[in-house]
């Protein structure tokens, strides 16, 4: 939470005493200035009656399909926070990202998935294609951390950040990292206020992703065993992360991940001819949204290259069916991009 939200906290509490009008008064006078961001960031800001409520009795105010039992804590509108984020995200809102499978929103955009890929199910289940949403992991992989629950505000914040995807600074505490993208075409471009729906499938889908810096020091910022202090080659847990394909002595054929052709390279995952589209990778002094899409042999390999955020179609969350059963066509070729067997 910004230091301005957290500011108006005890104004937020006492508007539940007021009238409505006079309550939405106070927000609006609350609202964060200029410079602080918000969920769909600063040029395009959502209004708070989004997700709270302050008379949930109102007739006018109601949301629409009401969840009984409410207002809740924080005077939200749902129960819980990814039902909460869920409402709007779970593809019934043409505009709003789709992160709960089945996801068609991208069919036809030239991407498979979006940069964050998608969750299974909309919470209570352990899932082995990605993250979890409300089931407790007793134990966290490749992390000392344990019993954690996860929820959509684990990793973002719900009144936005300056980082890429309102992803939290500290999601596990402490003094954490700020997570930087490129400027994208939603930035660049804004859509208009609310954003349209085809305006979001090109902003969100994949390819329009470029990575600059610290995306994977975030996820580690969990799994700290994979700590760059930690994760080393005289004690390696993991493939690293942050290095460049043609690093000295490194296995790698960098010529062939800068081709693009070949082992390891297709159009689509998981049918019946090897290859995958091409992987992500971070291009380190990129300045904008072309220069961090710009192929090159010194590329960096992300956690992003083999997982997907949220998850997907792959076990363990792989952008390709790695360890799935059943020999697929696609089983090596994410390695192949980068090592050329
Ligand atoms: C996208 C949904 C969303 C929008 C829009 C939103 N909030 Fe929130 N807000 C939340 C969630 C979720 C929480 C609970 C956060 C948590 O539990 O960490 C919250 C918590 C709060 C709190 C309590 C903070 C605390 O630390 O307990 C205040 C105050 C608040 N919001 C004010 C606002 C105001 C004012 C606006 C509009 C300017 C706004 N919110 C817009 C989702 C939203
Ligand atoms: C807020 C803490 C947190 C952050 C940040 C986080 N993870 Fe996780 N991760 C977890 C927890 C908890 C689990 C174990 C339960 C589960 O599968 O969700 C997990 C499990 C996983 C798994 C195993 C999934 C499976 O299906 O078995 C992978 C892979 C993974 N994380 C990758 C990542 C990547 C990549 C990032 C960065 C984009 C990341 N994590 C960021 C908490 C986090
Ligand atoms: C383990 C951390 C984690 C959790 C939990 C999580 N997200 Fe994300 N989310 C991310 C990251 C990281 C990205 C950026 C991925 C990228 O583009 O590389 C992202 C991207 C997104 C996007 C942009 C669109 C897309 O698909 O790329 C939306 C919308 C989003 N998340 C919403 C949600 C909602 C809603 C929930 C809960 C249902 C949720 N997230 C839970 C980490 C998380
Ligand atoms: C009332 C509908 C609505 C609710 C509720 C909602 N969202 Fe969104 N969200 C949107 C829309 C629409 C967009 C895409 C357009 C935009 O960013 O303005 C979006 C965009 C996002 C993005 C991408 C932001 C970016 O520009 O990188 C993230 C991350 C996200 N939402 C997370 C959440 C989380 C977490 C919650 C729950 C706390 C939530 N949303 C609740 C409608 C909603
Ligand atoms: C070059 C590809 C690649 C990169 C880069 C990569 N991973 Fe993985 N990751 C994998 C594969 C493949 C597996 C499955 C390993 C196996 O079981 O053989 C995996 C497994 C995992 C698991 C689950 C381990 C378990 O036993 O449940 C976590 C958590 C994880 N990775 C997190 C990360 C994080 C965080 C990063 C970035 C710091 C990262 N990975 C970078 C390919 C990669
Ligand atoms: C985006 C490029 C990229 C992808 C994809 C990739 N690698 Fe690598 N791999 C590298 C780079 C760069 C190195 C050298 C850095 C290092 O030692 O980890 C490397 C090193 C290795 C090493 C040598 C480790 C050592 O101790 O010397 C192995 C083994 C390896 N990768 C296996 C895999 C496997 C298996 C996959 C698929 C699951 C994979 N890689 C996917 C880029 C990649």
């Amino acid at each position: 939470m910004s230091r301005a939200m957290t500011d108006i906290c005890p104004v937020l509490r006492a508007v539940g005493r007021l009238s409505t009008a006079a309550a939405l008064a106070v927000l609006a006078f609350a609202s964060p200035a200029s410079g602080v961001y918000y969920h769909d960031l600063a040029r395009n800001r959502q209004p708070c009656g989004d997700c709270h409520t302050l008379h949930y009795s109102e007739e006018g105010g109601k949301p629409a399909d009401v969840e009984p039992g409410g207002p809740f804590q924080q005077l939200l509108i749902r129960s819980t926070t990814t039902k909460l984020c869920l409402f709007c995200h779970d593809g019934s809102d043409p505009k709003a990202p789709d992160v709960l499978a089945p996801i068609s929103m991208y069919g036809g955009s030239g991407d498979e998935h979006s940069g964050a890929g998608f969750f299974d199910t909309s919470g209570g289940a352990e899932n082995i294609n990605g993250h979890d949403l409300g089931f407790e992991a007793a134990g966290v992989p490749f992390s000392s951390r344990t019993s954690v629950t996860l929820n959509c505000a684990s990793c973002h914040d719900p009144h936005g950040t300056s980082n890429y995807r309102n992803v939290l600074t500290s999601p596990a505490g402490g003094s954490g990292v700020e997570v930087q993208m490129a400027r994208d075409v939603f930035r660049d471009v804004p859509p208009g206020d609310p954003p349209s729906a085809g305006d979001s499938i090109d902003a969100y889908k994949e390819s329009n992703e470029g990575y600059q810096a610290a995306t994977s020091l975030w996820c580690v910022e969990c799994h700290d065993e994979l700590k760059p202090t930690v994760n080393t080659p005289a004690d390696r847990k993991h493939h690293f992360v942050d290095v460049p394909i043609n690093g000295a002595g490194y296995p790698t054929d960098s010529a062939h991940w800068v081709a693009g052709v070949g082992s390891g390279f297709g159009v689509t995952t998981g049918d019946a001819t090897e290859g995958v589209p091409r992987l992500r990778f971070q291009v380190i002094g990129a300045v904008d949204h072309a220069t961090a899409q710009l192929v090159a042999a010194n590329n960096e390999v992300v956690c992003g290259s083999c997982h997907l955020a949220h998850g997907g179609n792959h076990e363990m969350g792989l952008v390709w069916p790695y360890k799935d059963s059943g020999g697929p066509a696609d089983k090596d070729s994410g390695c192949q991009q980068c090592h050329n067997y």
